[in-house]
């Protein structure tokens, strides 16, 4: 039975992700979607809501999932993985980000700030990729959430502390896609545009739904391995399918 796992699942793209995998993963059987939130007591009524009124070809788990403790994402992992049994991980989505200090530059960078990015931006990912990495599933897909900011390609230039972070987890994506070949896994990272939530703010040019459908979109391709590329080599793609420079 297919399972999915997401984090950063009660708002903004995190949310409308919870959204659409629940009502168009492709799959023939049950889906579980284990959606991991920092908090329990946070602000998951909207996920609450939705995870009450999916199909029964549906279910949503929430679970803590705190990115900046390391023993709340082995714990989320350990739960996944006992409620696992013999089933995999078809598709880890590591969402979840935080872009807190946007007006930092690199001569006014926190070196306190700079470790809650990667903590959170970087080793979030890297933690939960790990953990699950036995329980990830053939031909089973890691996204992990980047930004066109991490991109020393594009060069956008603002966003300092975040960016850092966006390029940390970029490189990061690349080595696991290494580290994950053999295993039949491909990693990629994905730019989502510039979506109106809480940090693409109002000005953002994009809704939720258009990223998250494109982003979905990118992801059934990279599953169906129509555009995955080669095993053990990352690919780094925006929302609507472009790839992105490094
Ligand atoms: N929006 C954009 O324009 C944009 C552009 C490029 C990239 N991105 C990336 O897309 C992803 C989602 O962004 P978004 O726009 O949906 O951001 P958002 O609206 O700010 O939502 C962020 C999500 O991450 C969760 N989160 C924050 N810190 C966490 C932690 N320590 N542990 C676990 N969860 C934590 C939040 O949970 P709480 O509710 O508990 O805070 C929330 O669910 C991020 O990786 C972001 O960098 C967004």
């Amino acid at each position: 039975m297919p399972a999915i796992v997401l984090t950063g699942s009660n708002r903004g793209i995190g949310l409308e992700l919870s959204r659409q995998l629940s009502t168009s993963f492709p799959s023939t059987g049950h889906v579980t979607i284990f959606a991991g939130v920092r908090g329990l007591n946070g602000d998951i009524g909207d996920l609450q809501s939705l995870a009450s009124s999916t199909s029964d070809k549906v279910t949503i788990k929430i679970v803590e999932c705190n990115l900046s403790s390391t023993s709340s994402i082995k714990s989320f992992a350990s739960k996944i993985i006992e409620s696992l049994g013999n089933d995999k991980v078809d598709l880890l989505i590591n969402n979840a980000g935080i872009n807190a200090v946007p007006d930092q530059t690199s001569l006014t960078i926190g070196e306190g700030d700079l470790q809650e990015h990667m903590m959170v931006n970087v080793m979030g990912p890297a933690t939960l990729t790990s953990a699950l990495s036995s329980h990830l599933a053939p031909n089973g897909v890691v996204v992990n959430l980047t930004s066109g900011l991490g991109s020393c390609g594009k060069a956008v230039i603002k966003c300092t502390t975040y960016s850092i972070s966006k390029a940390a987890v970029n490189m990061l994506t690349v080595h696991q896609a290494s580290d994950l070949g053999d295993k039949k896994v491909r990693v990629i990272c994905m730019d989502p545009g510039w979506v109106k939530t809480r940090m693409g703010g109002e000005g953002a040019i994009i809704t939720a739904e258009e990223s998250v459908s494109g982003i979905l979109k990118v992801v059934n391709s990279v599953k169906d391995k129509k555009d995955g590329g080669e095993l053990g080599k990352a690919k780094f793609f925006q929302y609507d399918g472009e790839e992105v420079p490094w």
